[in-house]
């Protein structure tokens, strides 16, 4: 027998798109997370009263679900984890993934998300299990394109639905050991009548995913696409609500892929997976740094080397800069994959402390390979690169560095510095130059000598 559902109330609020504040009328500036021009109007179907009164009085009155009980009876789930096949991402999730997990796995378009989940999905296909990639975005024809391409396993199931109440049907009657959606911004429930990819059907159909995938300790993947302003389309609030945050970087034309997990309820964050994006799909790269310096130019001005860490991995990333004299009354300032307010700051500690005379320069500063740095310890590795640019003399190309810089041009001591040095003499480097106050503290490994500066001017006295 079939009743009619319950005739939903369409109000209209008006929604933050990065914390998903509800505001009572339109407003210039959230008051929740002060962003700014990130409100919008959308149109959201009301539950019934009933439905919630009830809701409040079992939890107020009786005793529902889940019962108290004591943290010795607890099963830790650390044995149950499925591993992926993929060794680097195994580790960025902590060894694999956790029953009923859900994981939110972003980028920009075409970085490779569609690519990892049909490996992932494929993987326990492979394994005999049953697979279910619930395609929004591509027709089976070019997921089964991919899949030829990548060398998949045949008998993963795809469902082109975008409908969140035919999506949770069909995932019920399959019950998949995985379940991959491909993308949430696709999928839309019939109850709410906003558009596909707003706010609110972003967050509403992202819930009832999580609620299956906890209900049927399934492990569940949701891919989202990346806004320009680098947050995940619609709602931060979808951060919130997985568990864990997965988030590939790299640059498109180049082939190599960084999985970084920004928040992981069952492992560590801003763990680090390294991947080459090959024809049959992305590959595990065990040896990041030497690819990473792969096509470092000899003898080139303005280049520097900067062992950075990532999670718990040190990566040699070369910094690069270039300072040409600018015809403008505002030089330029670039900057690729480090913060544009800090490089600003170095720029002025080197025209004061170096009286390079940066002002009449326009100035770029990245980082190759598409990879973005926000360790402070990069400081020193930058001046050095923008000073060798702005003399226009090459760096000793075996030399590494390393060290936050204040500012007052102190060179500050950094963490993890004998991890660094390790890393950099794998690689054939002979010299760091790194922090005063770290060098006292530390045993370099043999066959690297290790200079110490306490200045930016003490930096280059030793270089010039
Ligand atoms: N024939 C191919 N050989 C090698 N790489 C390819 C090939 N076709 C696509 N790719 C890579 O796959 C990427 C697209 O991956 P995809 O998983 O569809 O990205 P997303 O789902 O994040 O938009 C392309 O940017 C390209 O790097
Ligand atoms: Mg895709």
């Amino acid at each position: 027998m079939w009743f009619l559902p319950p005739v939903a109330r369409i109000r209209t609020v008006f929604v933050c798109q990065q914390c998903a504040a509800e505001h009572p009328k339109w407003v210039g500036r959230c008051n929740e997370c002060g962003a700014w021009e990130s409100v919008v109007e959308e149109a959201v179907a009301e539950k019934p009263k009933a439905a919630a009164s009830t809701r409040t009085s079992i939890a107020v009155g009786g005793v529902a679900g889940a019962k108290p009980i004591p943290l010795a009876r607890v099963e830790p789930q650390a044995h149950r984890r499925t591993t992926t096949g993929l060794e680097e991402l195994d580790r960025v999730l902590g060894g694999g993934l956790v029953p009923g997990s859900v994981t939110l796995l972003g980028g920009d378009p075409g970085i490779g998300k569609s690519t990892i989940g049909l490996q992932i999905v494929a993987g326990f296909a492979r394994a005999g299990k049953t697979a279910l990639y619930v395609s929004g975005e591509e027709s089976p024809e070019q997921v089964k394109l991919r899949a030829d391409r990548l060398g998949c396993d045949e008998s993963v199931l795809v469902l082109p639905e975008t409908c969140l109440e035919d999506v949770l049907a069909h995932v019920e009657a399959v019950s998949p050991a995985i379940l991959l959606i491909d993308s949430i911004q696709t999928v839309h429930s019939r109850e709410l009548s906003s558009a596909a990819g707003s706010v609110a059907q972003v967050r509403e159909c992202a819930a009832a995913l999580v609620r299956q995938a906890k209900a049927r300790a399934r492990p569940t993947i949701l891919v989202g696409h990346v806004t320009k302003e680098g947050t995940i389309a619609g709602p931060r609030v979808l951060e919130h609500v997985v568990d864990t945050v997965l988030y590939f970087e790299g640059e498109q034309g180049g082939g190599l892929r960084l999985l970084r997990a920004v928040k992981n309820r069952f492992g560590p964050t801003n763990e680090v997976g390294v991947f080459e994006m090959e024809e049959t799909g992305l590959k595990d790269v065990a040896d990041a740094s030497r690819l990473l310096l792969a096509e470092r130019p000899a003898g080139a001005s303005g280049s520097a080397v900067f062992p950075t860490i990532e999670g718990t991995r040190p990566l040699l990333v070369e910094v690069q800069a270039l300072a040409a004299r600018s015809a403008l009354a505002m030089p330029r300032r670039t900057t690729l994959g480090l913060d544009a307010n800090r490089i600003a700051v170095l720029t002025a500690i080197v025209d004061k402390r170096a009286g390079l005379k940066l002002y009449e320069h326009d100035l770029f500063v990245s980082i190759a390979g598409g990879i973005r740095v926000q360790e402070p310890a990069a400081d020193l590795a930058i001046i050095a690169a923008i000073g060798s640019s702005a003399r226009d003399t090459p760096l000793p190309q075996d030399v590494v560095f390393f060290g936050e810089v204040g500012l007052a041009g102190e060179v500050r001591a950094v963490r993890h510095a004998e991890t660094r040095l390790r890393e950099a003499r794998k690689l054939g480097f002979e010299r760091a130059i790194i922090p005063a106050a770290t060098e006292r503290q530390l045993r370099p490994p043999d066959g690297l000598s290790v200079s110490g500066v306490a200045s930016v001017s003490d930096l280059f006295t030793t270089l010039w």
